[in-house]
């Protein structure tokens, strides 16, 4: 087995914002091994990975972070001194039917990577190890209409039982510093959009409909504003924080583009229908106001001036650019969204790996 400068453990690769950090620290780290570990849920799909998966440096495992056995395995086979920890269910809706399934991945998952992580690394120095958890504002809860951001110390205050178990995580993660010493970073990142998020979300799925000229479920009235982040751009941030971060620090990481949901809607029309050549505004018609989401927070907007002052990091793309790059995906990968919402992208795991 070659020699590896460092062994990563990547959780969650498979899902959206995971498949960016792994083709990042594959393609510039080669004298890295990128071990991802995913279930494959719903939200993981191996096709998100499959240009880097014949790669020398990546390693792929299927396995539940739940699975304390399991994970010390990997541990122990890879000889693992750093996780970048980004496994989790991350569908708000979803978590007010299930909030069970939160609590078990998000709470449970998280303690059983850190046990992991402590037994392997305890008894030698730890000083070079890094156990990255990646977290969401929607810890802080919600702001005001106007003014006012969250920053590293804003109180936490999690409404939906998606953000009440990442609440719940980032304290285990934290107490792990506090009391065994393990060098841990935690980032609470605003909302990411992007090529090869699961269609669920609010951009994906409105570009999707779009397309196939369905109803815009907007929720409330569309007043609701989210802080949007290009997913590049916080893979960026996940690199440099995991090489230069202060162990036991929290990062605020944000892009300074708060949008009300109806512009962004309205906004998502324009640039599908234009580069669809359809008529400007012609399927402004599909907006359909529906009962909004039981504790819907109101705003919520990230200060990363924390993350910019000591570290440097500064956005590259901006909201325009941004939107632009992720509807001319979907437009363009059409297949990969036909995949994913008829269900045939769950066989790729068989494909590609057999019967294992
Ligand atoms: P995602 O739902 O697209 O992907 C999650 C991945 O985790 C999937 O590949 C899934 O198969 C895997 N997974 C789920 N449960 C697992 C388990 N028990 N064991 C192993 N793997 C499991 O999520 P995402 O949007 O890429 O978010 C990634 C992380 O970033 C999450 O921790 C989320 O809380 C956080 N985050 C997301 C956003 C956002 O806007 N998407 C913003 C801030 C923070
Ligand atoms: P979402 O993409 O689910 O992210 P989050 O809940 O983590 O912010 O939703 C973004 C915003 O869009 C949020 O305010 C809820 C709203 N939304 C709708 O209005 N309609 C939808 O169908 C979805 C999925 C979201």
């Amino acid at each position: 087995m070659a020699a590896f400068k460092r062994n990563i453990l990547i959780t969650g690769g498979a899902g959206f914002i995971g498949n960016h950090v792994v083709r990042l620290f594959v393609n510039k780290y080669p004298d890295y091994r990128i071990i991802n570990l995913d279930k494959l849920t719903y939200a993981g799909n191996l096709a998100n990975v499959s240009d880097v998966a014949c790669r020398g440096n990546y390693v792929f495992a299927k396995c539940d972070i739940c699975d304390a056995a399991a994970v010390a395995e990997l541990f122990a086979r890879y000889d693992i001194d750093g996780v970048i920890h980004l496994a989790a269910e991350s569908h708000v809706d979803r978590s007010i039917h299930d909030p069970m399934a939160f609590a078990r991945t998000n709470v449970l998952g998280t303690l059983t990577l850190l046990q992991a992580a402590l037994e392997h690394w305890r008894g030698g120095d730890m000083s070079g190890k890094r156990f990255y958890h990646i977290s969401t504002d929607e810890v802080y809860g919600a702001l005001h209409a106007e003014g006012g951001f969250f920053t590293e110390a804003t109180r936490y205050d999690p409404h939906s039982p998606y953000s009440a178990s990442k609440a719940s995580s980032d304290h285990f993660v934290r107490a792990f510093h506090d009391t065994y010493g393990m060098p841990t970073l935690v980032t609470n990142c605003s909302n990411n959009y992007g090529p090869r998020q699961f269609p669920e979300k609010l951009i994906p799925l409105f570009v999707n409909n779009i397309r196939r000229r369905r109803p815009l479920p907007v929720y409330g009235r569309g007043l609701n504003v989210r802080d949007w982040l290009y997913v590049e751009d916080h893979a960026r941030a996940i690199d440099l924080i995991f090489h230069h971060g202060h162990a036991g620090e929290t990062y605020n990481i944000g892009g300074h583009n708060e949008m009300r949901n109806i512009d962004m809607v309205k906004a998502l029309i324009a640039v599908t229908d234009r580069l669809l050549g359809r008529a400007d505004g012609e399927d402004s018609g599909l907006i359909t106001y529906v009962t909004d989401r039981a504790g819907h927070d109101l705003r919520y907007a990230i200060d990363a001036s924390k993350l910019e002052r000591e570290l440097g990091w500064r956005p590259q793309v901006s909201i325009a650019e941004g939107l632009e790059l992720t509807v001319k995906w979907y437009l363009d990968n059409q297949q990969w969204l036909d995949s994913v919402t008829s269900g045939e992208y769950m066989n790729y795991y068989e494909k590609m790996y057999g019967n294992r």
